[in-house]
C-alpha cells in the first residue's frame, strides 16, 4: 500500500475461485487477458486486492496452479485475515479488532450439535472462521437455527452460505465487505482513497462487498443462484451493480468498460501488435506487448515472422546485452536471431507466458528501468524469472517504441529451473 503515493486510480477487489479464476477453461484465457491488461495499464497507479475464501494454504496452492498475479493485499478466510505485499504481512489490528465477541470454543461446542454440518479440511478451519458443508436444501433452517443458539450463548456471529455447499461461521465484523470497508477506512486516513473501486465475485461470501459505499460491483456471468437471489432481493436497482454477460476475470474487463473505470482492451485482444502505436513512451506496456509476442512467436501465431524480427532487432540497441538466468550474456541481437530458430516450438505445448509486478522506474529523462517477474508456462510446468530490463526513448519517435539496452534475469526461486535450452528471454 505503501507503493502508492497518492490515491490509487482503481482500486479492484476481486474473488479468487470462479471469478478471477476459471475452473473450467484448461487454457486461461480470460485471466491471462486480465493478467495483460492489468499490467499494461494499471499496475503502477492502481490497487489489486484478492479476496478469497481460502486459508492461506489454500490460497498458495491456487497460486501454484493457475497464471495469477501477485495482489498488493490479499483478504482470505472470508475476511477475516488481511495481508500485504509480496511478504503476506498481517494486518495485526484486524486481527484485535475481530477477537471482540467472539469464542470459537462456543461455536465449535453449538455447530457440533448438528449432523446436517460436517466439518471442512483442518487447513480451513481459522482463528475467526469455523467451515462447513451442508445440503442446499437444508441450509437455510440450519443457519437460522445455529443463529439463534449461538446468540443464546452470548455471540454475535455472521453465517454466510456460499457456492451451494458451504457454510461459514465469523465473527459478526468480519466477512469480505467489512475487510474492504476496513481498508476504505484505512486508505481514507492515509489520504489514499481509492478513486473507484470495483468488486467482483461470483457467490454468497461476495454479497457484502456490494454493500459497501460507493463500489461498483459485477457479478461474473456465471454467478451462484444464491448470490444471484440476494442481488435480485437487496440491490435490484441498484445501478452500480451488473451481472456481467462474460464469464469469471472477462466478465471483470467487461466492468471496466460498463462502468468507464478506465482501459478495457488487453493487449491480448489484439492480434496484429505492431500495430498498437501510442502518442507517448509507455515501458509497461512495451514489456507486455513483448512477451505476448514472444508468446505468440513460439506458439506459431504470428504472421510476417520476418517483418516482425527485423522490427524487433531495431528495437534492440546494437551494444545491449542480455545475461541469461544461467548468468551467460550474449548480445541482443544475437538473441533475436536465435529467435529465429524457435518459432512454433511451443505449438500444441500449451504454452503461456505472462508478466507480473511490472514496475517501471524513469531513472533519467530518457530512459527507464523495468522491473517484473516474467512466468512461462508449458503444460503443468511453470517456471519464472526476476528480469530487470533498461529501455531508453533516446532518439527514437513515440511511434517506433523504446529501445532496449539491457536486460538482465535470474531464477525466482521454488520454480524449475530450466536446464534445457529452451529459456530464450
Ligand atoms: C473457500 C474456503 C472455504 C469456504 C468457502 C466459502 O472455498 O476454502 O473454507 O467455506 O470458500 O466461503
Ligand atoms: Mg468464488
Amino acid at each position: 500500500m505503501d507503493r502508492l503515493m497518492s490515491s490509487p486510480r482503481l482500486m479492484i477487489v476481486s474473488d479468487l475461485d470462479h471469478t478471477m479464476v476459471d475452473h473450467h477453461d484448461p487454457e486461461n484465457l480470460s485471466i491471462l487477458r486480465f493478467n495483460a491488461l492489468w499490467e499494461a495499464k494499471y499496475r503502477h497507479d492502481s490497487l489489486l486486492v484478492f479476496s478469497t475464501g481460502r486459508s492461506p494454504v489454500l490460497y498458495k496452492q491456487l497460486r501454484k496452479e493457475k497464471p495469477m498475479l501477485t495482489p498488493d493485499i490479499t483478504i482470505m478466510s472470508v475476511g477475516t485475515e488481511i495481508t500485504y505485499g509480496n511478504d503476506m504481512v498481517p494486518d495485526e489490528g484486524w486481527v484485535e479488532f475481530l477477537n471482540q465477541k467472539w469464542n470459537k470454543k462456543i461455536v465449535s461446542e453449538e455447530t457440533s450439535k448438528f449432523s446436517e454440518l460436517t466439518l471442512q479440511s483442518e487447513t480451513e478451519q481459522r482463528q475467526h472462521k469455523a467451515s462447513f458443508h451442508v445440503e442446499k436444501e437444508k441450509a437455510q433452517e440450519v443457519m437460522k437455527t445455529l443463529s439463534e443458539r449461538l446468540a443464546s450463548r452470548g455471540l454475535d456471529v455472521k453465517i454466510i452460505y456460499s457456492g451451494g455447499m458451504d457454510l461459514d461461521v465469523l465473527p459478526q465484523g468480519a466477512g469480505k465487505g467489512q475487510a474492504l470497508a476496513y481498508l476504505h477506512k484505512k486508505l481514507k486516513d492515509a489520504g489514499k482513497l481509492p478513486k473507484n473501486t470495483l468488486a467482483c465475485g461470483d457467490s454468497g461470501n461476495d454479497a457484502e462487498l456490494f454493500t459497501i459505499p460507493d463500489v461498483h460491483g459485477v457479478m461474473v456471468k456465471n454467478a451462484q443462484e444464491e448470490l444471484l437471489k440476494w442481488h435480485a432481493e437487496n440491490a435490484k436497482d441498484n445501478p452500480k451493480i451488473i451481472h456481467a454477460t462474460e464469464r469469471c476475470a472477462a466478465g471483470i474487463i467487461e466492468a471496466i468498460g460498463h462502468f468507464n473505470l478506465g482501459p478495457n482492451i488487453s493487449s491480448r485482444d489484439v492480434t496484429d501488435l505492431s500495430d498498437a502505436k501510442l502518442d507517448h513512451f509507455d515501458p509497461a506496456y512495451e514489456i507486455v506487448k513483448f512477451y505476448l509476442f514472444f508468446e505468440r512467436w513460439r506458439r506459431a501465431e504470428v504472421e510476417n515472422p520476418e517483418v516482425y524480427l527485423s522490427n524487433l532487432k531495431s528495437v534492440c540497441s546494437p551494444s545491449g546485452v542480455f545475461v541469461h538466468p544461467s548468468s551467460v550474456e550474449q548480445s541482443l541481437h544475437d538473441c533475436i536471431d536465435r529467435l529465429k530458430g524457435c518459432c512454433g516450438d511451443k505449438k500444441d505445448k500449451h504454452y503461456r507466458v505472462w508478466v507480473d509486478q511490472v514496475f517501471p522506474s524513469q531513472i533519467d529523462s530518457d530512459t527507464w528501468l523495468v522491473k517484473f517477474k516474467k512466468w512461462e508456462l508449458t503444460g503443468e510446468e511453470q517456471q519464472g524469472c526476476l528480469t530487470t530490463v533498461i529501455v531508453s526513448s533516446k532518439g527514437v519517435k513515440h511511434t517506433e517504441g523504446l529501445t532496449w539496452v539491457h536486460v538482465h534475469q535470474t531464477w525466482i526461486d521454488g520454480t524449475t529451473q530450466n536446464t534445457c535450452d529452451d529459456w530464450f528471454f
